[in-house]
Parts: structure tokens; sequence; C-alpha cells
């Protein structure tokens, strides 16, 4: 198994890659790659840590060698957000990041399974998937949008709350990964909410990437958390791949959903990728408002990545 990271010295980047050389099973070759002339120092840092996962690392000329061979490529290449700034407005910058590194896993490694960090998450998927398409290598089951940030914040900030281990709290978060396309289905955990408790949780989740932004004060967004949910998605995509059954995450994909193109929801992994896009199940009313009020957004996310590519 290879994994390759694409923005490896980046905030996220690092965090990400620390964690699969101490997490990835024995055997696995990670591969590091960046435009940032740190890449082969980040590598080389990496390497001194005593585990059976090869490292290596690529700098800017050197992508092509990254993806050769690669089973899953992670990406959280480009700019973060600063205060005062949405997710939408790293489009103008972002866009073409994920335009050219979806074009490079066309060519080199067409079968992997890609999993898109950078942001504007629901935008920056459909550029990938258009991109892909145009190259005619486009496998739905493969193309994943990392959502896992809002399910590890979500089980974090219930627990707190209702004084629970985390690690007990598993949540449906839906929709997409910005904002009010973020839906936490919080009425199915069978806990005592109140309507203004919910709605507040909801909130919560929902801004929760700006709590962060702000606290940085313009030094970036989420990375160290952000490093565990990819790592978290990542370690689910290996077990699957490697014929674990049972492995089920939340992630924005292009899964038949009756509500959009690209849709975040509890899916079965397995050995190709998307094995069965499970059902989120029942949900409030509240929930069902907040589902219908999400959708002009995310449709206009996902139209905004097609037409991109496409113009
Ligand atoms: N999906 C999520 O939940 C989530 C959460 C937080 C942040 N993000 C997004 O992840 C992205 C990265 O965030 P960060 O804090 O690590 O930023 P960062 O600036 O610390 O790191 C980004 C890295 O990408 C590299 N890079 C830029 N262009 C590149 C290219 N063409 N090829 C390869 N590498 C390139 C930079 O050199 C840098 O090292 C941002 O878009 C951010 O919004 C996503």
């Amino acid at each position: 198994m290879k994994v390759a990271v694409l923005g490896a010295a980046g905030g996220i980047g690092q965090a990400l890659s620390l964690l699969l050389k101490t997490q990835l099973p024995a055997g696995t070759d990670l591969a590091l790659y960046d435009i940032a002339p740190v890449t082969p120092g980040v590598a080389k840092d990496l390497s001194h840590i005593p585990t059976a996962v090869s490292i290596e690392g690529y700098g800017k000329d050197d992508l092509g060698k990254a993806l050769e061979g690669a089973d899953i490529v992670l990406i959280p290449a480009g700019v973060p957000r600063k205060p005062g700034m949405d997710r939408a407005d790293l489009f103008n910058v972002n866009a073409g990041v994920v335009k050219h590194l979806a074009e490079q896993i066309a060519d080199v490694c067409p079968s992997a399974c890609v999993g898109i960090i950078t942001n504007p998450v629901n935008t920056t998927v459909a550029i990938a998937a258009e991109v892909f398409k145009a190259k005619g290598c486009y496998d739905k089951n493969k193309l994943f949008g990392v959502t896992t940030l809002d399910v590890i914040r979500a089980e974090t900030f219930i627990a707190e709350a209702k004084g629970l281990n985390p690690e007990d709290v598993n949540i449906n978060v839906i929709g997409g990964h910005s904002g009010v396309t973020i839906l936490p289905l919080l009425s199915q955990l069978g806990l005592d909410f109140s309507d203004d408790e919910i709605a507040a949780m909801t909130h919560r989740i929902q801004n929760a990437g700006t709590e962060v932004v702000e606290a940085k004060a313009g030094g970036g967004s989420a990375t160290l958390s952000m490093g565990q949910a990819a790592a978290r998605f990542c370690l689910s995509l290996v077990k699957a791949l490697n014929g674990e059954e049972g492995v089920v995450e939340c992630t924005y994909v292009d899964g038949g959903s009756e509500h959009a193109t690209l849709f975040a929801q509890p899916v079965k992994l397995g050995k190709g990728g998307v094995e069965e896009i499970l059902s989120y199940g029942e949900i409030s009313a509240y929930e069902k408002a907040a589902l219908d009020g999400m959708l002009d957004t995310l449709k206009g996310d996902i139209a905004k990545g097609v037409e991109f590519v496409n113009g």
C-alpha cells in the first residue's frame, strides 16, 4: 500500500504525515509532496521515527514520482483561511491547485482513492470529479471529500456537553463542509437535548472552524485536529482496502443522493473504495428544515466547481 500526501509540508500536511508515519500498517510507503522547499526535510525528520512505514519526500518537480503507484492520495495543498474569510474566499487559489493535482493523479495513478481536504471542499471535490471525467478515469467510488473534522468536532462537543467519553459518541454529519451545509444529526443520539441546546450545538459544530481561525488570529485554520481527522479517514480507508469488514465513515461523495450530486453521508468502505452508501436514517423536523435550507448553497457550491473546469 502506498499513501501520497500532497501539500505535506503545510500545517495539516505535517500533522497528518506524522500520524500516518506512526499509525499506518507496517510495510506501507508514505510519499510526501509539496512545492515548499522544506519538504525533503520534513520527510527526513519523520524518517527518524522508528516505524516500519517507509517515507520519502518529493520537491516541486517530482509530483509524478510521488504519485507513482499510489493507492491513496490525500490533498491538503492550498491556502487556509484568515479571520474574516469564509471557505468560499479560498476558491481563487485552491481551485487551480486542486485542478492541477487532479490532472496529475489522472495521468499517473488514475485508479487511486483520492481524499480532498483543500477548501472549499464542497467545490474542490466537484473540480476533481470533472477533471477525472474529462480524463476518462472517473470512478465515483474512489473520490472523497474529507468531512471527518465535522464528525470529530461533533463527538467532542457533545461529549463535553453531556459528560460522556468522546470515544463513546458516534454521530452522522451529513450535507457538505461549510457553514449551513454541515448538518450533525443530533436527534439520532438518544440524548436529552432541549430545542435550544440542539440549535446552539448545531451552530457551534457548523462554525467550529471559525472558532479556530479566530483563536489563531491570522495564523491559519485548523491543522492539528484536521490532521487527526484526515488520519482517521485514511486509516479507515486503508483497513477497508485491505479487506476489513464493517468500516463506515461519513464522507462527501457522489453517492446518488436525492439531495445533491455530491453529499456527505455515512458510507461503508470496502476494497474498491465506496462499497455501499448507507441511509442516514430518521431525522427530526429541525434537521429536515436545515437539510432543505442548505441545498441551494450546496448545489451552488458544486455548480461552481463544475463550471470552473468546464467553463
Ligand atoms: N477539510 C477540512 O475539514 C479542512 C480543515 C481545515 C483546513 N482545510 C483546508 O486545508 C488546506 C490546507 O490548510 P493548511 O492549514 O495545511 O495550510 P498551509 O498553508 O499550512 O499548508 C498548505 C501547503 O500546501 C502547499 N501547496 C500550495 N500549493 C501547492 C501545490 N500546487 N502543490 C503542492 N503543495 C502545495 C503549501 O506549500 C503549503 O505547505 C486549506 O485549503 C484549508 O482551508 C480543510
